[in-house]
């Protein structure tokens, strides 16, 4: 198994510090330590994972991908690329979500 479990009884070590992590379905494509800020796609980056980006602004849909676990911060007005029905199927833009703690990102949209 190359994923680490959550369920098998988390270290101290392991709970001081936050990990974002890039997913394809249940493969575990790369992971980076959360750093205060930056988005999901500076995240992928750091990770070695790719995720298509366009506007970089958060209205052209391009960097979708789907939050499996965690936190990721909204802006109190949606931009233009995500509306409430895609927030709602935990769609979240990467080049302007920016993780809060531990999350898993599927790099696939949820749609
Ligand atoms: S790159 Fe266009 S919304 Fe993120």
């Amino acid at each position: 198994m190359s994923a680490k479990s959550g369920s098998e009884g988390d270290s101290s070590s392991d709970s001081l510090v936050a990990v974002v992590r890039f997913l394809q379905g249940a493969k575990l494509l790369g992971q980076t330590r959360l750093v205060a800020g930056d988005t999901i796609v500076e995240h992928a980056e750091s990770a070695g994972v790719r995720i298509p980006t366009n506007c970089t602004s958060g209205t052209c849909g391009t960097c979708m991908v789907t939050l499996v676990e965690g936190n990721v911060d909204l802006p109190e007005i949606l931009p233009p690329g995500l509306d409430d029905y895609l927030v709602e199927r935990c769609a979240r833009l990467g080049c302007i979500g920016v993780p809060l703690d531990d999350v898993d990102i599927d790099i696939r949209p949820p749609l």
